[in-house]
């Protein structure tokens, strides 16, 4: 048996990831400063898996915290999903973001070396990919032009661990460019309930669904796409999660590897597609009305999930309908609470 370090472990990915680590027989560990997550949702993990997980709650730049969690426990790990994730914020507290993503991870990689743990994944995004970009983005095409310090504060991570896997051949790392996560876990006791009006569609369309938002705007129906509406790559955040235990069992068996590595579905879905999933797998109607285009919005992107399935054995299980299903399930019952 393994044991993994999750930084934001409280979060949305890193909640759903424990699951699956530990459904795979993996013991986890979680550090999280509850700056976008609650304490409730690791021990609504405890309770759905029967498991106890050591929750430390502080900052990942804590350096004597973080030699105190590796000294109490013997971590194989960490899965680094720690960091703020707002695109428009990161705009207008661009510090706040760089100093937040970029010192934990420095802190993270340091206290890692010191302490002989020589594995990590890393969340990063598909948003590093350089826009000009063909729709399908391959791993090897070129990354920047970042529209905003959010995407520019993962291609800097990205580079930072590129340079100590160079620096520290005895660390090894996975990073995974994760496109659209969307779901929930089909018990509804952990989703994604963000504070205040949602930017994200999905969550978006769960507010209107269960009647918190009267209705949604779709941003665009004038786009060169199937249908007008732009087009993305929508993972269930199950599938994401298994991605993550199939990462941590490649570095169990590959030393020294530095690697990216999308994960998707490898599949375009448009909004008006994911709205019209969203009623079927529903059995209900979802008030809309289109928009103007949101700035700064892409017609279309996709992965192309070759690397994960070939170096991984990862692809992806779980249907758009369960995706719809799982979010409108979770809304329902956090609309409860
Ligand atoms: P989330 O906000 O739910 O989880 C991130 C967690 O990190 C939160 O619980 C937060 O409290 C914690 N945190 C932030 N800064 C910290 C710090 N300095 N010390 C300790 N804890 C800290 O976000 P998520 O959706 O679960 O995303 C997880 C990771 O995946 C993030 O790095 C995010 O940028 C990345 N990612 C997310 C998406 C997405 O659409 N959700 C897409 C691509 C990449
Ligand atoms: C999807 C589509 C909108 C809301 C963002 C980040 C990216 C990554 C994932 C972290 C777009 C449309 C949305 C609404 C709408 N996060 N939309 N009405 O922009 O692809 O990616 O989240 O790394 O960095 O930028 O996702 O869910 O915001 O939008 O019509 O109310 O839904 O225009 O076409 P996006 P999204």
């Amino acid at each position: 048996m393994s044991r993994v370090l999750l930084t934001g472990g409280t979060g949305y990915i890193g909640s759903h990831t424990a699951v699956s680590l530990l459904e795979n027989g993996h013991d986890v560990v979680v550090i999280d400063n509850l700056v976008n997550s609650r304490e409730d949702s690791i021990r609504a993990v405890e309770k759905l898996m029967n498991a106890k997980i050591p929750l430390y709650i502080g900052d990942l730049r804590d350096e004597e915290l973080l030699e105190r969690i590796f000294r109490e426990n013997e971590i194989d790990a960490v899965i680094h999903f720690a960091g703020l994730k707002a695109v428009s914020e990161s705009v207008y507290k661009p510090l706040e973001y760089y100093q937040n993503n970029l010192d934990s991870t420095l802190v993270l990689i340091r206290e890692m070396l010191k302490n002989g743990v020589t594995r990590l994944v890393f969340s990063s995004s598909a948003t590093v990919y350089d826009p000009a970009n063909d729709p399908e983005r391959v791993e090897g095409m070129p990354t920047g032009n970042c529209t905003c310090p959010y995407g520019w504060s993962k291609f800097m991570i990205e580079q930072i661990i590129r340079d100590c896997c160079h620096a520290y051949p005895q660390l090894s790392a996975i990073m995974l460019r994760y496109f659209n996560p969307v779901g929930a876990h089909p018990s509804g006791v952990i989703g994604e309930n963000p504070q205040g009006i949602p930017n994200n569609l999905m969550p978006y369309i769960q507010q209107v669904a269960v009647g918190k938002l009267d209705h949604l705007n779709i941003f665009g129906n004038d786009y060169e796409t199937k249908d007008g509406t732009c087009v993305r790559d929508y993972i269930h955040v199950c599938d994401l999660a298994d991605a993550h235990v199939k990462a941590f069992d490649y570095l169990l068996k590959n030393d020294s590897c530095c690697l990216e590595i999308n994960i998707g579905s490898g599949h375009g879905v448009s909004v008006m597609e994911l709205v019209t999933a969203f009623e079927k797998a529903n059995d209900m109607k979802l008030p809309y009305q289109f928009a103007p285009r949101r700035a700064g919005d892409l017609p279309i992107f996709f992965a192309n999930a070759d690397r994960a399935r070939e170096l991984l054995g990862f692809e992806t299980h779980r249907s758009v309908e369960d995706m719809c299903r799982d979010a409108f399930n979770y809304q329902q019952k956090a609309q409860k609470q």
